[in-house]
This record gives C-alpha cells, structure tokens and sequence, in this order.
C-alpha cells in the first residue's frame, strides 16, 4: 500500500515516514520546505534501507498535487502539510489561512479527481478550546481558540466534516495531537525549529546544548500542583505508530472519526526539566518567568478512544522523551544544517 505523506519532511511527518517504511508501506513526500528540508528524508531512507519518492512542491497548487497523484497512485494521504507557529499565525494571519486551509482543499480536490478515498489529517488539541475540562474527550463540542493557527485547525475538521457527506466511500481520520517531544532513539532525525523555538523541549535542548542562555518557564502561580502549567507531553515515536495504527484503521471502516493522540498523562514544566535533567545527568539553566498569553493551565488527553478504536497505546515514558530529545540535539548541534 502507498501513502502519500503531504509535508512528510517535516517533524512528525519523517518520524511517521520511517514507521510507515518500517511497516511495509511504500511512502512518497510532498513538501516545499518551507519549515524542513531534504536531509530529513534522506536520513529516514539511510535508516531503513529504503527508498521514499519525494516531490519538491507546494501542496497548494492543485495541478501539481494532481501530477504526482497521477504519476504515483497512492492509496491513502496523511495531510501534515501546515504552517504551526502560533506566535507567528497572530502576526500572519492571511498567510495561515491561506496555506493551511488551500493545501487542504488541493489535496482533497486531487483525492476526488483520481479516486483517492482515504485521508489522515494532522489537527491538534487546541481545537478543545478554552471552553472544556481536561481530560479531553473526542466527543466534547470544539471550543474558540485563542489564535489563528488554531482556528486554521477548527475549520479544516469542519472543512473533511462536510466532505466526508459527500461520498459514503471515505474514510476520513482526524487525529487531534497532544504535545510532541522526543526523536527516534538513533538520534538521526528529530525537531529542528527555525529561529527561537516557542515549544518547550526544543527550547530545553537549546539551553542544554547551550545555543540558549537560559529557559524561562512561562508563570508558576497556576492553580495546579507546583504552580506551572501541565501537558500531554507524547513521544513522536508513539505519535508515528498512531498513524500506522489509522491507515490500518482507514483499510477497516468508512466515514470520519476524531480520535485523540496523547498519552493520558499530565506532566507539569517543572517536571519535564527535572525529569531532563535527571535522565541526562545534567543541569538545565532556567529562571521563573511570567505566563505566556494565551496558555491553558491545564492540557491533557483521554485516551481511551484510540485503545479501543485503534488498539494503540503510547508506550515509551518521559524519561525515554527527554532521553532522545536530548540525543538528537546533541548528536546535531545545529539540526539539519550539521
Ligand atoms: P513541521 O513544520 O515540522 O512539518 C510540516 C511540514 O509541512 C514541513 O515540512 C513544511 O515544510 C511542510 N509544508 C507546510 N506548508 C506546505 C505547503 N504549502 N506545501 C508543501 N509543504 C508544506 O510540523 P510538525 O510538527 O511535523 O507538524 C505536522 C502537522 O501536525 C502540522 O499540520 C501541525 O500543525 C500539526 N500539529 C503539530 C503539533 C506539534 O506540536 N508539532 C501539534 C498539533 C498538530
Ligand atoms: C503550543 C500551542 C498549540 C500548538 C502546540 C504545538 C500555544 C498557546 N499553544 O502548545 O496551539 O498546537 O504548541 O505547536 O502556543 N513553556 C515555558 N517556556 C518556554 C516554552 C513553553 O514555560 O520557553 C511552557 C508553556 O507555558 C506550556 C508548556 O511549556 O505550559 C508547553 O508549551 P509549548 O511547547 O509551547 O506547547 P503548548 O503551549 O501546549
């Protein structure tokens, strides 16, 4: 079987990649590496020994999605492919309605057009809102988002919601992301953020590796248990069978089903930089800062769902995250660039 991987460059789209391959799926990647680069993919075909058809193309262009469509015939797509800096969607709004909300139609339209039925889609906790209790459950209404990034991700669920009327023969697979961390355990491919990352553990490892002066941790006077704000932290390599584990779901059932990738697990800032400082037998340099705006006190996955519907169970813990976190970064100072 073969999937096309839109944005497969990227990080979780590498790491799924490499699962894929693994698995005995055949894989192409479309990507325009506005946020990755090639070397990515050529470390995921080093470390299985197989080969991955990649197109250097902007998946908003139509025509070209369709060309490669053509050309490779995939099965299935997972749809990555999307601008994710939240900071940077308040300041660019256009710009991410544009690129996240058209690759989505492009692919969907060149889906129609070759008979391509079945798509994954990349979506994220955000879209629970402010609105809901944690833990959060697939059938909770959406809540508002606090930022265009999110909203992008709210739309595009309705966006499949409405397609998936159309033809009783999709299958359709919205997995809403908790918050990955981690690299596969070779520490040849990981997170590489361009510029000052906003996520915590590639913030952590710059500190660590000593790119970053210090971490600051955004407030400690939340209402939970040591005062910082706490998250489904989830291993990427965990995140990558979940997606093995929804192609073979897609292969089962037809229609559109949400399910929630996360570990059901609460882990607070302090926590993961202790938990990091502990496994990696080092200090981490951070001060207490003030809240960023915009962050919930607290985030987290129930994860039921994805036990029953997929038979999938995040399996590594935080210590196996902040190992291979650190891994990569170590191994790759500077990420890809060497
Ligand atoms: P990433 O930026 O590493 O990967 C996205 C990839 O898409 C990049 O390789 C980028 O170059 C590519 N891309 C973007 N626009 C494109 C376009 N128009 N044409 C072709 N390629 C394009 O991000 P990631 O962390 O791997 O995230 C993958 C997906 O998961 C994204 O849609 C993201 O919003 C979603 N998500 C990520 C997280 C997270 O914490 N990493 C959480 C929830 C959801
Ligand atoms: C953020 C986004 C979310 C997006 C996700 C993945 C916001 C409000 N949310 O989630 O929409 O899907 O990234 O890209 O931006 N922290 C620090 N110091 C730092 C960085 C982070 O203390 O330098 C704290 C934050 O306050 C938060 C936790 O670490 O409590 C995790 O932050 P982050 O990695 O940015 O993820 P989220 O905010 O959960």
């Amino acid at each position: 079987m073969k999937i096309f991987l839109a944005g497969g460059a990227g990080y979780i789209g590498c790491h799924t990649a490499l699962q894929l391959l693994n698995n005995g799926y055949e894989v192409v990647i479309a990507d325009n590496f506005s946020n990755s680069c090639p070397e990515a993919v050529k470390r995921v075909e080093a470390l299985t020994g197989k080969k991955i058809a990649l197109y250097e193309i902007d998946v908003q262009d139509g025509a070209k999605v369709k060309e490669v469509f053509a050309q490779e015939q995939p099965d299935a797509v997972i749809h990555f492919a999307g601008l994710k800096a939240v900071g940077e969607s308040v300041q660019q709004p256009i710009r991410y309605y544009r690129n996240n909300i058209n690759t989505t139609l492009s692919l969907l339209e060149a889906m129609e057009a070759t008979g391509v039925k079945k798509i994954i889609f990349s979506s994220s906790a955000t879209v629970y809102g402010e609105e809901n209790p944690s833990p959060y459950k697939e059938n909770m209404p959406k809540g508002s988002c606090t930022n265009p990034y999110g909203w992008t991700k709210s739309m595009m669920e309705q966006i499949f919601q409405d397609v998936a009327l159309t033809d009783p023969e999709l299958s359709i697979v919205i997995l809403r992301y908790f918050n990955p961390i981690g690299a596969h355990e070779s520490g040849e491919i990981g997170e590489d953020p361009k510029g000052i990352p906003n996520n915590l553990m590639p913030y952590i490892t710059q500190t660590a590796v000593g790119i970053r002066e210090k971490l600051t941790v955004f407030g400690d006077d939340y209402d939970t248990p040591d005062g910082t704000c706490q998250r489904d932290y989830i291993h990427v390599m965990d995140l990558a069978d979940g997606h093995v584990k929804a192609v073979e779901y897609l292969n089962r059932e037809q229609g559109i089903d949400i399910i929630n990738l996360g570990t059901g697990t609460p882990y607070s800032v302090l926590e993961l930089v202790n938990a990091f400082q502990k496994v990696n037998d080092m200090k981490v340099n951070y001060v207490i800062g003030t809240r960023r705006a915009g962050d919930l006190p607290v985030c987290y996955a129930d994860a039921s769902k994805a036990a029953r519907v997929l038979g999938w169970k995040a399996k590594r813990g935080l210590e196996d995250m902040c190992r291979d976190s650190w891994n990569w970064q170590r191994k790759n100072p500077q990420g890809y660039r060497k």
